[in-house]
Formats: C-alpha cells, sequence, structure tokens
C-alpha cells in the first residue's frame, strides 16, 4: 500500500470508572508507564500519516502528561456518548481517501505486526478479533452461515446463545474515511446503553453490502480491555511474565521469573544473575557476569562486568564500572559513579560522587558532591557535609587518603593524597598530603568523678 495515506485514531475519553481514581485510565500505568505511552510507542514504529486522540474525561491531565508529543492531534469529545459517538468527533479531519485505523486506548498491548495485518486486510471494514476462553463483558463477533461478520453484539444487548460465541470484538478497526462517514451517519443511540456504540457500523456496513472482515489474532495479551485494577495487574503480570521470558531465553538467570519487574528497557550481558523482587527502571545495562541480588531496585543505572549489588540496595542513575561490590542496604542517588573494584556497603548514601578504582566505602556514610581518589578508604560514619543550609560545596579526596570512622568533612574541603584523618575529626580546613590530620576535642581524663545519682523520691 504505497501512496496510501494512513490515519490513526485512539479512543482515549473515558474515565475508566471502574477504576474509582481521580486519574483517567490512559494515565493509569502498566509496566511504569501509563497506558497511552505503549500504544503511541508502538504507533511511532507504524509510522503513519497522522494520528488522532479522543479525549474527554480529564482531558487537561492527559494533554499535560504528554505535552512533549507533538505528533499527536488531540480531539476533544466533550460528553462520553460512546465509542461511536467518539469517532464522530475526528471523522471531518480525516482526509477522505485516507485508510484509518481505530484503537482502544484501553488495550495498550496491541503490537506493530498486528496493527500491519488490520491494514492488509482486503475488505470495507475490517476488525480484530480474538478467541477468549471467558468472553463476559466484550461485545461478540456475529457471523452467518457463510462465516461472514454481519454484527458485533454488546454483552448486555446479547441473548443467551450470542453469549456463548467465543469471538470476541477486541475493538479494533480499520476503514477507509469516506465509508466510515457514511456508516458513522446512521449511528443512533436506540439500545440498552443509550450510547452511539461504534459496534454498530458492523451491521450497518454488512447490510449496505460492504465487505467486512475479521482479523483473528492469537495474541489475547494484545488485545485484553483494560477496565479495572484487577485486569490491569492481570496484564502487568502477563506482559512481565513475557518479559522475563524474552530475557531467560537470552541466557539471564531470573530466578523467579513470577517475582520480577521491568518498567523499562534492560540490556544484559551473558551470565546475568538477578533475585526474586528486582524492579529493573528506565534503561538499565547489565555487562557479563552482573548478580542482582534480592530486593533492589535500578533505575537508569549502568553496571560493569562481574559487579554484584547486594539485597535491598536502591540504584538511581548511577554508573558502576567492573568488579564492584555494593550493597546490602545501599542507596546510589544521580551522579554516582563507582570504577572499577569500589566496595560500598551497608547504609551508605552516595549522590554525585565519583570513587577512584579500589575505594572502599563499607558502612554508615553520606557522600555527597565529592571527588574520591584510588584506594581510598573512607570510615563507617563519615559525612561530607556539602551543605550549608543555602549552598552545595565539594569535597575532595585525593587517593590512598584513609578517613577514619565517624568524620565530618565539611566543604568545600581538599584532602591530600596519602593523608589519614583521625577518627571522630570534623576537618574544616584543606588538608595537606601524607599527614595525620586529628580535628577534635583532646581527651582528658577526670578523677574522683562521680556518676549521678537516682534523686529520693
Ligand atoms: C468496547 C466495545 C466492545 C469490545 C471492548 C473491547 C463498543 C461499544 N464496545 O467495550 O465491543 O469488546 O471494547 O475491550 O465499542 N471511549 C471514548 N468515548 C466514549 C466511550 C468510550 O473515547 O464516549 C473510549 C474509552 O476511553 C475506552 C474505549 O473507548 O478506551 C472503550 O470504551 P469502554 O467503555 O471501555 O468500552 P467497553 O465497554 O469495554
Ligand atoms: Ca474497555
Amino acid at each position: 500500500m504505497p501512496d496510501e495515506i494512513i490515519e490513526v485514531c485512539v479512543l482515549a475519553a473515558g474515565m475508566g470508572s471502574r477504576m474509582r481514581s481521580s486519574r483517567p485510565k490512559v494515565l493509569q500505568h502498566l509496566a511504569g508507564r501509563p497506558l497511552l505511552t505503549h500504544i503511541l510507542g508502538t504507533l511511532k514504529r507504524l509510522d503513519p500519516d497522522r494520528v488522532h486522540v479522543v479525549i474527554g474525561q480529564e482531558a487537561e491531565q492527559v494533554r499535560t502528561a504528554f505535552k512533549h508529543d507533538a505528533s499527536v492531534n488531540w480531539v476533544l469529545q466533550q460528553e462520553q456518548l460512546g465509542t461511536g459517538h467518539a469517532v464522530m468527533q475526528v471523522v471531518e479531519e480525516f482526509s477522505p481517501d485516507a485508510r484509518v485505523l481505530i484503537l482502544l486506548s484501553d488495550a495498550p498491548l496491541i503490537s506493530l505486526d498486528t496493527l500491519k495485518a488490520m491494514l492488509q486486510l482486503d475488505c470495507d471494514l475490517g476488525v480484530l478479533s480474538v478467541d477468549m476462553e471467558n468472553p463476559t463483558n466484550y461485545g461478540r463477533i456475529i457471523r452467518d452461515d457463510s462465516g461472514a461478520v454481519t454484527a458485533i453484539v454488546e454483552e448486555r444487548d446479547a441473548t443467551d446463545e450470542q453469549r456463548k460465541i467465543p469471538e470476541i470484538n477486541t475493538g479494533g478497526m480499520v476503514a477507509r474515511a469516506s465509508l466510515l462517514k457514511q456508516w458513522l451517519a446512521q449511528l443512533d443511540c436506540d439500545n440498552d446503553q443509550k450510547e452511539y456504540l461504534l459496534t454498530d457500523i458492523v451491521s450497518i456496513a454488512a447490510e449496505s453490502g460492504c465487505k467486512v472482515a475479521a482479523y483473528k489474532t492469537s495474541e489475547v495479551i494484545e488485545v485484553t480491555g483494560i477496565n479495572n485494577f484487577e485486569q490491569l495487574a492481570n496484564l502487568e503480570r502477563d506482559l512481565q511474565r513475557k518479559k522475563a521470558s524474552e530475557l531467560m531465553e537470552n541466557g539471564v538467570h531470573i530466578v523467579d521469573p513470577a517475582r520480577f519487574d521491568l518498567r523499562g528497557e534492560v540490556v544484559t550481558g551473558k551470565d546475568v544473575r538477578i533475585d526474586i523482587n528486582v524492579i529493573l527502571e528506565g534503561k538499565v545495562e547489565l555487562a557479563d557476569g552482573v548478580e542482582i541480588g534480592p530486593n533492589c531496585t535500578i533505575k537508569d543505572c549502568t553496571i560493569g562486568a562481574n559487579t554484584v549489588i547486594k539485597a535491598n540496595s536502591v540504584l538511581d542513575e548511577a554508573i558502576i564500572e567492573a568488579d564492584c561490590r555494593v550493597g546490602p542496604f545501599a542507596r546510589l542517588r544521580p551522579g554516582t559513579h563507582l570504577k572499577k573494584e569500589v566496595a560500598v556497603g551497608n547504609f551508605v548514601e552516595i549522590k554525585k560522587s565519583t570513587l577512584g578504582e579500589g575505594t572502599k566505602a563499607s558502612h554508615l556514610s553520606y557522600l555527597g558532591d565529592a571527588t574520591i581518589g584510588a584506594s581510598v578508604n573512607i570510615g563507617a560514619g563519615t559525612i561530607t557535609c556539602n551543605y550549608d543550609g543555602v549552598n552545595k560545596f565539594e569535597t575532595h579526596i585525593e587517593a590512598n587518603v584513609f578517613v577514619g570512622s565517624n568524620s565530618a568533612l565539611v566543604a568545600p574541603v581538599t584532602i591530600g593524597e596519602g593523608s589519614t584523618i583521625g577518627a571522630g575529626s570534623t576537618i574544616t580546613r584543606d588538608v595537606e598530603k601524607e599527614v595525620l590530620a586529628v580535628g577534635r576535642g583532646k581527651q582528658r581524663s577526670i578523677s574522683n568523678w562521680k556518676r549521678p545519682v537516682k534523686k529520693n523520691q
């Protein structure tokens, strides 16, 4: 279909009242992203001439959430009088000889292959159908004795006999714009729900002698409609199971695929092992031999070969090079860069800081706005005091420094190469190379000192 104009119309005006949320349904999250983001992402790859999205309930919330996406033509459906009524709001915008794909925003996982297959259908009106084990609540595809599609009947309007039909309407349709316009003009709301049902165009088209065809997919996950949180949770699990399977096929050892969540994209090397309850978000890269312990959340990170992230660590926008040990209970915030063979232990928080090769911060520390050289030892309880209540300042710790436990390094400050900071020091001035710096009250011994005693009642 070379010079054909393709336009897509996504219906997203409903609130999703069955979710009882103040957020419109299309902004509810699946795999960490709004439902609408999933469809728009697939449409980017289809690359049609235009994409229209019909919004209505909380339209401003939706528009604001997608304000960076200039490729969408937002169309307002002031009152939600049904799926047919929704398409009526756009029909004047279609170029008359365009082929129009209609999609429902509450079936977010429709694939590019399915969209292409629909566009290949040789007919005046194409519908996307699927056989469902439990077709309850979906519209049923009605066929005549020859197998031709003649109508779609909604659950509430269906007879008991029709309700037994397993083939359902997924909501996806394809038709020439000019024909769509003719059929929509014949819709009425003379039905139980008093709505203009898009599904009624099927019998209108069939009765006027137009050819109606169905493309039946076998991928139920692609066409499952989300109406409530139960269905959203089920789809989330199905989707995550699929993502986990793909990773396992690529050789990733996922200890329990039922307890794995990918909310973005991950690139993995060989012999990567991911323990239970790990959440990967954004863009994550795990090089060969990386091990992620249980209960870790890792967002937008690059992790180098053979690095081990131990249990309960939370990593956000960090670059971690090869052979590092992180956690358990480590928190790496944006701008953290760990060079090779760094060890970061429990209850260590790092922000906007670089730790040089072989450096260790094994327990209870805050390192912020710091540049730390190679082979440094950061003692337990070390704090870089980077904030004076108004401004932030930097700390520089050169190579081979030993910072004794419970030291406060008040920035801006530089600790020279090879120096030692005595435990419990508060360092407010630069420390030169190769010295011992001690900044604390001198220890005294007071004899004949009596401990307080309890007052008589
Ligand atoms: C619809 C179909 C049903 C199909 C099912 C698949 C109709 C009449 N029924 O039913 O045959 O089996 O989807 O999931 O089409 N919307 C608007 N404006 C409106 C009403 C709805 O934009 O006035 C949008 C909603 O935001 C939603 C979509 O259309 O994304 C479908 O609406 P919904 O109410 O969920 O339809 P279903 O009852 O699920
Ligand atoms: Ca629905």
